[in-house]
């Protein structure tokens, strides 16, 4: 398949989405496309901006790490939401991202597609995605929300520090993908989602989020710093904290890294 090229006409040609992609900006390179948008959003950029990349070269991931790309293979791009619903629910907006691209991948793919709390997406247990939420304030004091998206597509080779842990759609279903095509069922995905969240339908969000997760019921540890709690993982709490018991109490968490001790794996319906 001919690598193709982004450019906006063909990514907004026959796309589905009311708000979500209807300014397209695509660079070359940048920074990272989060800090870019970040700014354009301090200007009053509409809701639904998106900014995508060929490449970044200070891509940034969660808790202060980076996400490294190979140029023009994959996915790298941010999202301006401006959601008008109390910001105590803001933590569920990167769950229904982390929805929407499973939906979308395993459109694509016909594989299983898994979310892992809070907001990664894994194929067979190898992350393939990763979502970096960001909120701005703007010059009238309303909060914005920067949602940054990276999708391992045609990228077959990782450094030896992830080789293990990360994959790509190209890697786990043995062919290459059109990334538009890739693109625009996200983006329709998140738009469907973003309206749920808006409309108030958090639960519903919720409970699709946990259809994609095997991970629920299972022994995990979460490391936030230098801190490492263990415990089950009983729920998703409606504003998207992961609930964890341990040794008889139940804890509300709101960031960290998880990792399974013994899974309890439970047959997954989605798929
Ligand atoms: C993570 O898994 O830690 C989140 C990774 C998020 C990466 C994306 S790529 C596009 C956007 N710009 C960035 O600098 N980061 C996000």
């Amino acid at each position: 398949m001919p690598m193709t090229s982004l450019s906006p006409e063909l990514i907004q040609h026959n796309l589905n989405c009311q708000i979500i992609g209807q300014n397209v900006i695509i660079l070359d390179t940048v920074d990272s496309t989060n800090t870019y948008l970040k700014s354009l959003a301090r200007q009053g950029t509409h809701e639904g901006t998106m900014v995508i990349a060929e490449e970044q070269t200070a891509g940034r991931g969660r808790l202060g790490r980076t996400w490294d790309s190979q140029k023009s293979k994959n996915l790298t791009f941010s999202l301006l939401l401006k959601p008008t619903v109390n910001h105590e629910h803001f933590g569920v907006i990167s769950l229904l991202v982390g929805v929407a691209v499973a939906r979308a991948l395993h459109s694509t793919t016909s594989l299983p597609v898994e979310c892992k709390w809070p907001n990664d997406v894994l194929i067979s247990g190898k992350k393939v995605c990763g979502i970096l939420c960001e909120m701005v304030s703007n010059a009238n004091q309303s909060l914005s929300i920067i949602v940054g998206i990276g999708i391992n597509v045609n990228q077959t080779e990782f450094p030896g520090e992830i080789r293990e842990t990360a994959s790509s759609l190209s890697l786990e279903a043995g062919m290459l993908f059109d990334r538009v095509n890739v693109l625009q069922k996200v983006l329709e995905e998140i738009e469907y989602w973003y309206i749920q969240f808006q409309e108030n339908k958090s639960d519903e969000i919720i409970q699709e989020w946990k259809k994609h997760s095997t991970m629920i019921g299972s022994i995990i540890s979460i490391r936030q710093n230098e801190n490492i709690m263990t415990g089950i993982f009983t729920d998703v709490s409606n504003d998207g904290a992961l609930m964890l018991e341990c040794n008889g109490s139940m804890h509300r968490i709101l960031a960290g890294d998880v990792s399974v001790v013994k899974s309890i794996k439970r047959y997954n319906t989605h798929s």
